[in-house]
């Protein structure tokens, strides 16, 4: 057993930063089923899946053997390791550094839940208040907040007192240093005494996913400033780590959709209005931790944030921040000085549904913001406009999609196919770049970005025909030294395309111009995949006799030779094409353009004479 301990709050940070789906597919393989994931279990043998693995729950479960926990327990399971040692392995693979504490583990998780029951409390103290004063509850009434729905996200009231809460918190028992912890409490400036942070405010508790109350927002009933006041990060809050309404949304979303809106109440009038999946950032900016910990709830986004200049930005980086995650979403613009709340009272469900269906995917929203960053009837305008969105096209892997939208821009700008086509081949400087690295699979480097099918030189996987003819003729070469013989001087080691095939030939080559003789005894020489693979060719079934397999031989040789014929031939394709979309608007032939051409019919006719 380790002398140390890790704190409640440390492997909290491991588990929430190691998502079980992600973990597990690391191990084994899971597939989707509606809202959760399957598998054959690995803890028992079967022949149909009972293996779940839920996202929004982050539990594992066989229903077949029963084995089940969260992701440190499967790590253990899986790997045999205690839970410290399990615990390291995810905070590493999470690139989490953890404090050694020597024992007061205890402390802290019980500090925490003395922490969590405060908040608790004062939610229901201000949710009593709320109910108790008429002002406080008509002002949410007023705003077409149902009863039901107050009710549901705990709204409650702060009195318009200086010391109200503290003292119903010190009759409870609390200490002080904690209510000044979670901020509920400031100490006054004289340094005697405390007052309360929410002063005639109403109160939005804040509940994380499991549903503890882990900090507040609090809001003016009228136009004073400030508008919000939010209690500070404390041990139990985390603003960059939490969303607003995502307790109540995970309820109903599951598989379904989340609705990421700016502001408390936004989050509550869609749901008052009938969109149940709804979650804000707390008045912070999105952060990335906040899309791992949506992802676990949803698989389907809309960003819908205030349709201003400021809105727009900030909606434009959480759409990056999703799509880094591979999170699809689509943007909702709304009208001019809307927000959702505004907009769905106005509109109601059907018209905000109607806004989600024609929300905005990724390529179609940096359009929608280059339109109002440049003007479109100027010539400048049209320019930029043009060179920003060929910019993101380049990132674009669909060539179809590419197409569609070179289309869209074209007639937008009156500025040709052509010519937005070559802006996204080219680099800035309009210069077609030409080096081309011979250790990468690809033909041109600078191409590996920008995945445009079309122009993207194919990667060179030997088909399984290929395969094995190489291994059916290395067979034979090993079994036989008249064919060593027969072939040697034409079909040399390195003829062979397969590199583990080339090197497994030069030892064989090499041993019969040593005068050796070769059999299973070149196993030894050997080892890992490439004895795997030797192993493979000496089980290849080569049924054949005499004539009959130096007829083989002959056929296996061809079949080579035309394999890499192809390779040549598309390469030299793609060289061209690249070089002709460059040169569309030279009339001049260039030298390497030519030679290109000559060699691509000399192949053309190898490779006919070869049928
Ligand atoms: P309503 O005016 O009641 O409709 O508020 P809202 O929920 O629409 O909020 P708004 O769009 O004005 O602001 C979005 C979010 O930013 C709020 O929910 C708060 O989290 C935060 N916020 C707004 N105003 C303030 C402020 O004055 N101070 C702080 N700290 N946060 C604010
Ligand atoms: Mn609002």
């Amino acid at each position: 057993m380790s002398q140390y301990i890790y704190s409640e709050e440390d492997v909290q940070k491991v588990r929430e930063a190691s998502d079980i789906v992600d973990v597990i597919s690391e191990y084994i393989n899971l597939k989707r089923t509606g809202a959760n994931y399957k598998a054959l279990c690995p803890f028992h043998n079967e022949k149909t899946p009972s293996f779940i693995v839920s996202p929004s729950k982050q539990i594992f479960n066989c229903f077949g053997c029963g084995e089940g926990g969260d992701v440190i327990g499967f790590v253990m399971k899986h790997l045999n390791l205690n839970f410290i040692e399990a615990v390291e392995l995810l905070s590493e693979r999470a690139g989490i550094y953890l404090e050694k504490n020597t024992g007061d583990y205890e402390k802290t998780r019980n500090k925490r839940s003395k922490l969590y029951e405060l908040n608790k409390d004062a939610a229901k103290y201000f949710y009593s208040n709320l109910m108790q004063n008429k002002l406080a509850l008509k002002y949410l009434l007023n705003r077409g907040i149902d009863i039901n729905t107050v009710r549901g996200f705990g709204l409650g009231y702060s009195k318009n007192e200086w010391q109200s809460l503290f003292n119903y918190l010190n009759n409870k028992g609390y200490k002080e240093s904690d209510m000044e912890e979670v901020g509920l409490i400031i100490k006054k400036k004289s340094g005697n005494g405390y007052y309360d942070r929410f002063r005639n405010r109403i109160m939005y508790p804040i509940i994380d996913v499991k549903g503890k109350v882990i900090g507040f927002g609090g809001r003016v009933l009228d136009d004073s400033q400030p508008k919000y006041l939010n209690s500070p990060d404390s041990a139990v809050f985390s603003k960059g780590n939490n969303l607003y309404g995502l307790n109540k949304a995970k309820q109903y979303t599951r598989a379904n959709s989340i609705v990421l809106v700016e502001g408390y109440m936004d989050v509550i009038s869609l749901f008052n209005h009938g969109v149940k999946g709804c979650a804000a950032s707390l008045g912070t900016s999105f952060t990335p931790e906040q899309a791992k910990l949506l992802k676990r709830y949803s698989n389907e986004y809309y960003i819908c944030y205030d349709s201003d200049s400021a809105g727009l930005k900030a909606a434009d980086k959480v759409l990056d921040i999703l799509k880094k995650m591979s999170m699809k979403a689509k943007v909702i613009v709304l009208p001019e000085d809307k927000d959702p709340d505004d907009f769905i009272r106005e509109n109601g469900l059907e018209g905000f549904h109607s806004k989600m269906n024609t929300g905005l995917d990724y390529m179609d929203f940096k359009i929608y913001l280059y339109k109002q960053k440049y003007n479109l009837s100027s010539t400048e305008g049209s320019i930029n406009f043009t060179k920003e969105v060929s910019n993101l096209l380049k990132g674009i892997k669909s060539s179809i999609e590419v197409d569609a939208y070179i289309k869209k821009i074209s007639q937008e700008t009156n500025i040709s196919e052509a010519a937005i086509k070559q802006e996204i081949l080219f680099n800035d400087s309009g210069k077609f770049n030409h080096k081309t690295n011979s250790k990468d699979k690809y033909i041109y480097g600078k191409y590996r970005h920008n995945n445009i099918d079309r122009i993207i030189p194919v990667k060179h996987n030997l088909q399984s025909g290929h395969l094995k003819a190489e291994k059916s003729l290395l067979k034979l070469i090993i079994l036989n030294k008249d064919i060593y013989i027969l072939v040697k001087d034409r079909f040399k080691a390195v003829n062979f395309l397969d590199e583990s095939h080339k090197r497994i030939a030069s030892v064989v080559y090499q041993a019969y111009e040593e005068g050796k003789m070769v059999n299973d005894d070149i196993l030894n020489h050997f080892e890992g995949k490439e004895l795997e693979i030797i192993n493979s060719i000496l089980s290849v079934d080569i049924p054949l006799e005499g004539q009959e397999k130096i007829k083989a031989v002959e056929d296996y040789i061809k079949k080579i030779e035309i394999h890499k014929l192809k390779i040549k031939k598309s390469n030299i394709k793609n060289k061209i094409r690249l070089l002709e979309e460059n040169n569309q608007n030279n009339k001049e032939e260039n030298s390497e353009l030519r030679n290109l051409r000559l060699e691509l019919s000399s192949i053309d006719r190898q490779l006919k004479s070869h049928h």
